[in-house]
């Protein structure tokens, strides 16, 4: 360690030693004695740590945390945050954290539903490593292939491969600020998923530090860790450095379009039509339907909104076909559809302003915030119109509730349950995604908008998946794991089977090979075999 750095540490040394001796203090030594001792590089405490003392803590802290739900103050926040500058950072940070004996939480983008990668309800205290300035991106348009550091968002990754070609693209998420560090490691789908699958699907190499500190790519981890990674759940089995995609081809011109039907232009019947074709359309059409309240004909009066929302890999002309084939009772028209470059579809696809220049992809920002509560479902059978209209009234109880149905089918269909984690494949017509959001911090506002959701989420189950009622990973959702009597964590294999199916078995296996101790572990991390027990713990 150079000497300036060791002068540094020792003012560093001195302030905590100064400060009051609780143990959050002793731990924070602890843990900047261990980093100088290990570490053969420097690693710059100034610029690197923040304590919760210090006035940029709370800004860093919430700089990427997507749900305030898990920033209000009766959640316990992180002892210690660390801003790795260098993958041996990351290395170095492992080490200690072990060392020391505290939890590590990893953060990438921060959209976490249930803020698991900045707060713990299992244990404190624990240290938050967020990963936001390790993303480089590095595009190799002539090996058709891109490596991506954890901390980059999507829409950088998008941005990056739209300034190299205009017919290359990537198949991932569909809001530019996700980061790709945790949302590949979900499976992470987008508008081309029909044609080219989820992100995790076209994942070629990565690079991991694993639970004893090592970097390893591909080769070093083997074939069943690199299999864990690609849709396994964030944070099981290591911290993702950087993945190495392979890109895949998009037309230079694209079509979007959106049309919106409410109830009082017959949006139920359409609706009912849209689940019979749209797993079956063409692999280059994707349309989902975003469903939220809207004003009324009437002064006063409301309605729900079914906006279908659309992109086509080809021209105008060719989706108009498509459509009068396919699915006339939308009744899409020539001047509803938009023609523009792919690049151009991500920001009109992620809701920014017309004619936002691209560059703004590069500031990684989400464009809001807000409280939320969210839960995924899969549907197999078309729902009976009886059971929309169902749907509708409780929508029409509740202050801001949306809905997002997202068509499967296509390449979806073609890649096995087993071949990643990902297990929702062939005999999925659609997802749907349940989202209420507030923006008032009240805790009777959390209890109200989230018995709704619980309610609504009962009132569907005889309309989707069964036996196990299947869920998204990428939209964490820690009722699954609670028993009726309200305790949580309680057999993994509950959640484990609705997000992986056969496949939970060998996230297991695989878990208790590479991190037997359970070193990477949250409220629901795959479990190693030996703890693989009821966990009593509280609801928060
Ligand atoms: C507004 C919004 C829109 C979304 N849209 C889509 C969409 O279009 N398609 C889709 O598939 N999903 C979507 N999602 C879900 C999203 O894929 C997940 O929330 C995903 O986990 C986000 O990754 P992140 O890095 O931003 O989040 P983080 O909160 O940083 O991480 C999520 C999880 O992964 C872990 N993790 C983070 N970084 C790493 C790492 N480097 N190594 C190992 N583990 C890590 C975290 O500890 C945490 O458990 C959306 C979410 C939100 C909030
Ligand atoms: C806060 O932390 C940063 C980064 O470690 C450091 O540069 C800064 O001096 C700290 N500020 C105070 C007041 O301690
Ligand atoms: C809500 O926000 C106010 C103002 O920031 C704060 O004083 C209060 O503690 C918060 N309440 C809750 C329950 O988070
Ligand atoms: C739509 O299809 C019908 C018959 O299937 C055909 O007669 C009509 O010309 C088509 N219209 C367009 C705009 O393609
Ligand atoms: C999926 O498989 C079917 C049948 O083999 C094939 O016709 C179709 O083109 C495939 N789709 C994709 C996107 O590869
Ligand atoms: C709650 O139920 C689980 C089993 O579903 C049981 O193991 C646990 O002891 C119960 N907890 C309480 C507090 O009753």
């Amino acid at each position: 360690m150079g000497s300036s750095n060791s002068l540094i540490l020792t003012l560093f040394l001195i302030l905590v030693s100064n400060s009051r001796a609780d143990t959050s203090q002793s731990i924070q030594e602890k843990f900047y004695t261990c980093i100088s001792l290990n570490s053969e590089l420097s690693v710059p405490f100034s610029t690197a740590f923040y304590a919760p003392d210090n006035a940029s803590y709370s800004p860093i802290l919430e700089s990427s945390a997507m749900n305030l739900r898990y920033l209000m103050p009766s959640v316990q926040k992180p002892q210690l945050i660390f801003n790795p500058l260098t993958e041996n950072h990351v290395q170095t940070v492992v080490q200690c954290v072990k060392e020391v004996g505290i939890q590590l939480r990893v953060r990438s983008g921060g959209h976490d539903y249930e803020g698991l990668s900045y707060m713990s309800q299992m244990e404190q205290p624990f240290l938050l490593v967020d990963l936001s300035r390790l993303r480089n991106v590095h595009v190799d348009i002539q090996d058709n292939s891109a490596w991506v550091q954890a901390g980059a968002t999507v829409g950088e990754f998008y941005y990056r491969i739209s300034q190299k070609s205009k017919n290359h693209g990537f198949p991932a998420g569909l809001c530019t600020s996700l980061g790709i560090g945790g949302h590949i490691t979900g499976g992470a789908y987008g508008s081309m998923m029909r044609k080219y699958g989820l992100g995790a699907d076209n994942v070629v190499d990565a690079r991991i530090v694993d639970s004893s500190g090592r970097i390893l790519d591909r080769k070093s981890m083997g074939e069943d860790l690199f299999w864990a990674i690609r849709g396994g759940g964030g944070a099981s089995f290591g911290i993702i450095l950087a993945w190495k995609f392979q890109l895949v081809p998009v037309p230079e011109t694209v079509t979007v379009f959106t049309v919106s039907k409410t109830l009082e232009q017959g949006s139920t019947k359409i609706l009912y039509r849209w689940q019979q074709v749209v797993d079956k359309l063409d692999e280059d059409l994707f349309i989902r339907v975003i469903i939220s309240k809207a004003d009324g004909a009437q002064k006063g009066e409301q309605t729900v909104q079914n906006s279908y929302q659309g992109l086509f890999l080809g021209r105008t002309d060719r989706l108009l076909g498509i459509m009068n084939e396919s699915f006339p009772e939308l009744g899409l028209t020539q001047k509803d559809c938009t023609e523009m470059s792919w690049i151009q579809s991500v920001m009109y696809i992620g809701s920014y302003p017309l004619n936002t220049p691209p560059e703004v992809l590069l500031q990684g920002k989400a464009l809001y915030k807000n409280y939320f509560k969210a839960k995924s479902d899969f549907i197999k059978e078309p729902i009976p119109e009886t059971g929309i209209e169902g749907l509708w009234k409780s929508f029409l109880e509740e202050e801001s509730p949306l809905m997002i149905w997202t068509p499967y089918g296509g390449m979806m269909s073609n890649i096995s349950e087993s071949e990643i984690p990902f297990p929702h494949r062939k005999g999925v017509i659609f997802m749907i995604q349940y989202v209420t959001t507030w923006i008032d911090n009240k805790t009777e506002s959390v209890t109200k908008h989230m018995d709704w959701m619980r309610d609504l989420y009962k009132y569907m189950a005889p309309y989707v998946s069964m036996s196990p009622r299947e869920a998204y990973v990428n939209y964490r959702d820690l009722d699954l794991g609670m028993n009726k009597n309200g305790t949580r964590f309680s057999e993994a294999s509950l959640w484990g089977t609705k997000y992986f199916k056969d496949n939970f078995n060998r996230l297991v296996k695989v878990k208790t090979k590479v991190d037997p101790d359970n070193f990477f572990r949250h409220e629901q991390s795959i479990p190693p075999l030996r703890s693989c027990r009821i966990r009593k713990e509280g609801r928060d």
